[in-house]
């Protein structure tokens, strides 16, 4: 059942005792999961106290009507509809739609969105001078956000207003790809391929990234299968860490392109997207290393060694992430019918099972998170390591672009502006520079 974003309900207020002998009563909020909120917006105005919570692991900066998930139940769904249902059953294009505008699409809804996907899918032809400007060593994902920032050079900031969404949605979408795989081509020296309006969204990709211009290309359809899949996986994950700042850069009334800018650099970090490459660069190196899962498993729990487990442990999944289940079923299938071996994928299984028998796994609630598997997937179909997070970016677009359509609608929303609780000094005053130790 749809429901609106902002939730009304109201049920018992709680009540806070301040040391101070200051009592205040607090609305409790009620999501449409059943979720509690204590709102405490009236706190610090009423009482002069803010709430101190790091890492923001307890504070719902907003209300969504987009992703809900649980973490402990190890549930995901976008605008209602079960992650596995979409993963099993969607097109990769149907679910952008579903998450910007709160609904599947109908036939003529989809023609449309396709339509208008095909017909954004080329760059500006002044654009192209830009991958030139890199240095060969520039990661994938810098030249990605300078791209798509750079987009709000071309296509006009005004135009993000209200009539401009639905366009600026599209060109986001459909360009992104475009900018993805002219920065591989130009990073291993291949002319650019254009876009062909003919092939779904992920076999474009595949042509663009794979085609070159002295022979026929035809996208291999396991290779789209899989690829729709992982993007839909991604698509979406309420306020993550690259979400919040996407939200957090809109709420200052940036554009759509800058606030999707910031957001996959945010992405870009090895604790959340980047964390895919990093977890190939980790079984590779213990590939190399002779294979031993426990040596890097007991690294792993030493707290003197910052070495991590990466693909492992997720701030809200405490029992299983749903998108490691559905992409380590895949993984299986995609590499068999490709007709790949990979030692990797048999090391990535030995590290999972040592690390889920071991009590310091068990007790944390670490348990493979999204990115253990994708690169497997992304390795066997040709996309190179140092593009995967470019490959997370590609698919968590649409989230980023519904959420920032849901803030900009909200005629509530406030500029993001946290507090702190200073520690610094007190007033000191100014030593003229002679008089300095
Ligand atoms: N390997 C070893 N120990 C870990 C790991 C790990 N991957 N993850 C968490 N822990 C330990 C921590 O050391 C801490 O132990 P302690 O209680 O003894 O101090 C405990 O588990 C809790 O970890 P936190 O860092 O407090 O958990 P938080 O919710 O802040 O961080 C995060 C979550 C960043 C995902 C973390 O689990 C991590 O660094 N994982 C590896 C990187 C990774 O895979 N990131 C991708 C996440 S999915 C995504 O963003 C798309």
């Amino acid at each position: 059942m749809s429901q609106s974003t902002v939730r009304e309900i109201v049920s018992n207020n709680a009540v806070l005792h301040l040391p101070d002998g200051q009592s205040i009563e607090l609305p409790v909020i009620t999501g449409s999961e059943n979720e509690k909120a204590v709102d405490i917006s009236k706190l610090r105005a009423q009482t002069g106290h803010i709430t101190l919570d790091p890492g923001y692991g307890n504070t719902g900066s907003c209300q969504s009507g987009i992703t809900f998930l649980n973490g402990e139940k190890g549930i995901l769904r976008y605008r209602g509809i079960p992650i596995e249902q979409l993963a099993a059953k969607a097109s990769f294009v149907e679910v952008c739609y579903l998450l910007i505008y709160g609904k599947l699409p109908n036939q003529q809804e989809l023609t449309a969105f396709e339509d208008n996907l095909n017909h954004h899918a080329l760059l500006h032809e002044d654009m192209k001078t830009f991958f030139s400007t890199f240095s060969g060593q520039a990661h994938p994902m810098a030249i990605l956000s300078a791209m798509v920032a750079s987009l709000s050079g071309y296509y006009s900031e005004a135009a993000d207003g209200v009539g401009g969404f639905d366009m600026n949605a599209a060109r986001l979408i459909s360009k992104i790809r475009t900018l993805a795989a002219f920065s591989y081509k130009k990073s291993i020296g291949q002319p650019f391929i254009y876009p062909d309006d003919s092939l779904s969204y992920c076999g474009n990709f595949m042509r663009m990234m794979f085609a070159v211009p002295a022979r026929d290309y035809e996208p291999d359809p396991v290779v789209e299968e899989a690829l729709n899949l992982l993007l839909i996986l991604h698509a979406d994950h309420e306020q993550n860490c690259s979400t919040a700042t996407v939200r957090t850069v809109a709420s200052s009334h940036a554009s759509l392109y800058a606030s999707i800018a910031a957001g996959i650099l945010a992405l870009w970090g090895p604790l959340h997207g980047g964390a895919n490459q990093k977890v190939i660069e980790m079984l590779e190196t213990i590939r190399k290393d002779g294979g031993d899962v426990s040596k890097f498993v007991k690294m792993a729990k030493d707290k003197n060694s910052s070495f991590r487990l990466m693909g492992f442990g997720h701030r809200v999944y405490k029992n299983f992430d749903p998108r490691a289940t559905v992409i380590k079923g895949a993984c299986d299938k995609v590499l068999s019918k490709m007709g790949i071996e990979d030692p990797i994928l048999d090391l990535a299984k030995q590290l999972e099972a040592a690390a889920l028998e071991d009590d310091y796994f068990v007790e944390r609630k670490l348990y493979p998170n999204v990115d253990f598997y994708s690169g497997i997937i992304y390795r066997a179909i040709g996309i190179p390591v140092n593009m995967f997070t470019v490959m997370f970016a590609l698919g968590r677009l649409p989230g980023w672009i519904g959420q920032w359509k849901e803030l900009m609608d909200d005629p509530t929303h406030r500029i993001t502006r946290p507090r702190q609780v200073y520690t610094g000094n007190t007033e000191v005053n100014y030593v003229p520079l002679a008089d300095r130790k």
